[in-house]
Order: C-alpha cells, then structure tokens, then sequence
C-alpha cells in the first residue's frame, strides 16, 4: 500500500479512525473498556438493543476470511440500532478490475459512517482512510500483520474482567508473533495499562526484530517463557502469511510450542489462558487447555461484541 497517511484524531483530540493501538494515551484505551462496559450494562448482556446508532450504516469490508471478528462488528452495529451492510467481495465488481479506491468512493457516494475494514495487505485501513471522500471513520478490523486494534481491547477487557492490578501481571504471547498484528495490538494495549512484564515466544523463524518490541523479552525456550507466568496468550501459525517449510512439522511444533496441560503447570496456578481465535487444537494449544478452566477464550469472543460497540459508538455517536 502506498504511504498514506491519516489522522486518527480530529480537531477537537476525538477519535476520527481507529487504525492502530500504537500511540493511543491510556486514558483513551481505558475510557473504551470502560465505555465497553457500560454498553454490556446497558444493553443487558447484548439482549436489549440500543438506539445509539439509529440511522447510521456501517459497511463491513472484509477482502480476509473472519468469522468472529465480522459477526461481532456486524451484531454491535445492529445491537446500536445501525444499519449494516456486509459487503460481498466475491459478488462485487472488484472481481471486474474495480480498484480498492473506486470501490471505497461508490460506497461513499450512496451514504456510509464508517467502513470496516480487513485486508491481508498491512497499511490498507490507513490508505483507504487518508482517499476518502466523505466524513466516514475507518476501523481496523485487521491489517497485515500490522494492527488488529479491536482484538487488543478485547483483550485487554477480558483480562481486566479477571485482574484489577495489571502492574503485577506478567504476560507470555507465544507463537508465531512474526507475522501476528494479534501480538502487536496487544502489546500496545498491554503496555500502555502498565503490565509488569510481556514476553514473546516463538521458533527463531517466526520471531520478531527485538527493535520492534523494545518493551518486551524475547524467548525461544517456551518452557522457560512461561515459568510462573499469569496469563499466556497462545497464537495461531500464520500459514497464509509465511513461507512454505518455515516451521518444521505441526507435531514438532507442537512438541516445542504447543500449550499443553502438562507446559501449563510451570505457569502460575491460576494462569489464565487465551486465543484469539481460530485455534488449531493440537498444534499451538491443546484440547484440554483450550476447554479447560483456566481457558479465557470463549469470555474473549463474547467481549468482542462489547468493544466494537463501545468504538462504533466512540467514532459515530453524537456527531454531525
Ligand atoms: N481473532 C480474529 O480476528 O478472528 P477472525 O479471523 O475469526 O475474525
């Protein structure tokens, strides 16, 4: 993508985009979790619906598969009285050559507030941020292995669920955090909420520049990552993003980075566990670990409606 950039503010210091966690002031992550809860309160657990959003249109624009990212924006924007579009790439003209742009400037022309938007190309929410035409917000429904903003507050809420005093945490995210915009996010949300200690864990091959992570500690021993460790974030291979052969085999992986109930007794005893999702059970987490009862994973799923509705209501809410 070209090097476009957008503001993420406007003039009077709101949130116009939500693009990346990178930069946000921790009052602002917080004031979204919080804000986050009270539509969970409001909304009585997603069973009442709000009119916060009536006559807006949200328009998911999804070039990457996503099923809880999607459905959770899709039920958010309608649980806030919106209207949503889910825009079918595979049925659009961008299959007849249409442009990315072009495509943005059509939906555009017939009224939308916001886009959301998922792109395998890192930068793509930004650029399409910086060519509109219109007043509309972009949200970052997950860019690359850049940014999955969203993910990392739905993180941080379901961790702040369970622990009031993040300065004592210590966080292990392992696996293939080369190619991860999960890890990122999250490191950025975690970070800026004061977490004691993050380490990233992965093969040498999939391992990130320290450069990039100057607030964490890089391990490649997962055995010696997640020594007495209060929650470990597991993450996915990213095939689509590597290269062929850059792991050696899924049981070796597994072998050396699975989370397996035996790896997970080095952890501390109330060690809490999470996956974004999609997992793939015995490769980078085992069955009974992800079933199990120290197993956050399903508790992230379900704050991922609440998040996407505490940040469409932050960018649409209340403004002209
Ligand atoms: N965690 C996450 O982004 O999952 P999906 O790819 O299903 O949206």
């Amino acid at each position: 993508m070209d090097n476009a950039s957008a503001t993420p503010f406007d003039a009077n210091g709101r949130l116009r985009h939500l693009l990346t966690l990178e930069g946000l002031p921790r009052a602002m992550i917080v004031a979204l979790l919080d804000r986050a809860d009270d539509l969970r309160a409001q909304s009585r657990g997603g069973t009442r619906p709000l009119d916060l959003l009536r006559g807006r249109t949200v328009i998911n624009l999804f070039f990457e598969p996503s099923t809880r990212t999607r459905t959770s924006f899709d039920l958010a924007a309608q649980r806030l009285g919106a209207q949503v579009i889910n825009f079918d790439i595979a049925s659009s003209s961008t299959v007849k050559g249409e442009t990315l742009l072009d495509t943005v400037h059509t939906l555009e022309a017939m009224h939308c507030d916001a886009f959301v938007v998922r792109h395998k190309e890192s930068g793509t929410p930004e650029f399409i941020a910086a060519n509109l035409r219109s007043n509309a917000a972009v949200l970052n429904a997950g860019d690359g292995n850049r940014a999955h903003p969203t993910q990392g507050l739905l993180d941080a809420l379901t961790l702040r669920r369970h622990v009031a005093d993040f300065s004592r945490l210590c966080v292990a995210i392992c696996g293939d955090i080369r190619h991860s915009r999960v890890a990122r996010s999250d490191v950025h949300a975690l970070a800026a909420l004061g977490v004691r200690e993050i380490r990233l864990c992965a093969p040498p091959e999939l391992a990130p520049q320290a450069s990039e992570f100057p607030q964490c500690r890089i391990f490649h021993d997962f055995d010696e990552a997640i020594a007495d460790v209060d929650v470990a974030i597991m993450l996915r291979l990213q095939k689509e993003r590597m290269q062929a052969a850059a792991i050696p085999s899924e049981a070796e992986y597994f072998q050396r980075y699975g989370l397996s109930a035996q790896r997970l007794r080095r952890a501390a005893p109330d060690c809490r566990v999470m996956h974004p999702g999609p997992i793939n059970r015995g490769v980078e987490i085992a069955s009974d670990v992800a079933d199990g009862p120290q197993s956050l994973i399903l508790e992230q799923v379900a704050n991922g409606v609440f998040v996407r509705m505490a940040t469409l209501a932050e960018l649409l809410a209340d403004k002209a």
